[in-house]
């Protein structure tokens, strides 16, 4: 049991989206996910698959509605779907008399949506003009209310794009999906997306996919903690399939190396300035003890000390003091910020504290451990320009993996299941 826990609690996504709330303990941000249970990250062990069973969800992907059925049609030899009617949602869901009945259309009866293969900057120009700023102002909302929403936001995407492409698939809920990974206890944020998804169903209803907004809001979150508010292409569909089993395999254990780390990226296609880019997405987020708890030992005399010679001894301290529960164990509770004394900032301190050997997982650490991820971290501590500059490259690299376009997937009507 114990060793159970300790491996899982080895493996911290902090990757995955460093930013996590306090709450959630354990850097959730974008590249490791620290994850236990107590703690906020989403620590994976490694070689253990939660409920290896999954779901593939039905692959029917338009509603059985006559309606629904004519509402394919080609159109000048490109794939058009005639949007349905706002009232056309078959009484399957669960907001029930919350929902809406009013649908404020901007859309008129019939609208012919072209199923583009290719995401565009104005894929909801005419579908949605105003998606967009729907996002911005629930994701301003929610974080104004709870400082540690930005942070989850990012981490979920990091989530939802590393496992399965970037289309929501992070978002199913029930037995074997994606969130039934232990990985889900450093994932927070879902009722962001769902109160965005819920606006714009009663403004553009059945148009804007649970992935598009997803990759918004994890944008604005940037945006609104003073990152850069980079521009964004959409037109993702949501995926039919979460596997709980797929995600171990795509995650990054916040125990992982330069070249593990190097390896798992580049199994995306992305590159090494990616790896530093985006884990400078730990400037914002905290993580739980458990998730660096790896970084301490304890010494002959009994004390507990750093593993790491090059972690700065004031640093080391103040976590020893803040981590420390009983007899030398590691609180499950206590979380420490990722980027110490900004990390409500999105800025570049983040590759500065990592020179200084303030980084707080392995996987932040061993950044500067690495001639060429060297490189990088002081480039981004030199400048925050330059650092803003890659995000916004990484940011779309980051948010192109795996998606699906054209009659691939669906628009979910609801984030947390599929049509069916
Ligand atoms: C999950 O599995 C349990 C036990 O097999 C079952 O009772 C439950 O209905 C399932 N839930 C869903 C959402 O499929
Ligand atoms: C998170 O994972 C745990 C363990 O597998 C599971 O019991 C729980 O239901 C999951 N939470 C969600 C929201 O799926
Ligand atoms: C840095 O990491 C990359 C990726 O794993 C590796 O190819 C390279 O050899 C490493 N550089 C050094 C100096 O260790
Ligand atoms: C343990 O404490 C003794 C006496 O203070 C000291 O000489 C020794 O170096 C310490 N050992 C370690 C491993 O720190
Ligand atoms: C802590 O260690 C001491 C001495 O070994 C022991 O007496 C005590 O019961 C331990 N406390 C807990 C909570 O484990």
């Amino acid at each position: 049991m114990d060793q159970m826990r300790r491996r899982r609690q080895r493996i911290v996504l902090c990757w995955v989206l460093a930013t996590l709330p306090v709450s959630n303990a354990g850097c959730e941000s974008t590249v490791s996910t620290g994850a236990d249970a107590s703690t906020t990250k989403g620590a994976i062990p490694n070689g253990e698959v939660a409920g290896a069973k999954g779901i593939v969800l039905s692959t029917a992907s338009h509603s059985a509605s006559p309606e629904a059925s004519s509402a394919i049609r080609e159109v000048a030899g490109a794939k058009a779907v005639v949007s349905t009617r706002g009232n056309a949602y078959p009484e399957d869901n669960d907001a029930g008399s919350a929902r809406p009945k009013a649908i404020v259309s901007s859309c008129g009866d019939t609208v012919h949506k072209a199923v583009s293969e290719t995401l565009s900057p104005n894929f909801y120009a005419l579908s949605c003009p105003s998606v967009e700023l729907a996002v911005r102002d629930v994701v301003r909302s929610a974080s104004t209310l709870d400082s540690t929403i930005p942070g989850k936001l990012l981490r979920m995407l990091f989530h939802d794009c590393f496992v399965e492409g970037c289309d929501a698939s992070v978002m199913i809920e029930g037995n074997g999906t994606e969130r039934t990974d232990p990985a889900n206890l450093s994932l927070g944020g879902f009722n962001v997306i769902d109160a965005a998804k819920r606006l714009l169903e009663v403004v553009c209803p059945a148009t804007v996919s649970c992935s598009d907004i997803l990759v918004l809001a994890a944008r604005d979150a940037v945006t609104f903690t003073g990152g850069p508010s980079v521009p964004v292409s959409l037109g993702r569909r949501d995926g039919l399939v979460s596997l709980a089993s797929n995600v171990r395999a795509n995650i990054i254990d916040t125990g992982f190396s330069v070249d593990a780390m190097a390896r798992s990226f580049s199994a995306k296609g992305l590159t090494l300035d990616d790896l530093v880019t985006l884990s400078g997405g730990h400037t914002i987020g905290s993580a739980h003890c458990t998730t660096f708890g790896e970084r301490f030992r304890v010494d002959a005399n009994g004390s507990t000390v750093p593993v790491d010679a090059a972690m700065n001894a004031d640093y080391a301290g103040e976590l020893i003091r803040t981590c420390s529960a009983v007899n030398g164990t590691v609180s499950s509770t206590a979380a420490v910020d990722c980027d110490e004394g900004s990390a409500s900032r999105f800025d570049n301190a983040y590759f500065v504290n990592l020179l200084a050997g303030r980084g707080l997982l392995r996987t932040d650490a061993v950044l500067v451990q690495n001639a060429t991820t060297r490189a990088a971290v002081e480039a981004f501590a030199r400048s925050e320009e330059s650092f803003f500059a890659s995000w916004a490259a990484s940011f779309a690299r980051l948010t192109s993996l795996g998606v699906k376009t054209g009659a691939d997937g669906e628009v979910r009507r609801l984030c947390s299941r599929v049509n069916g």
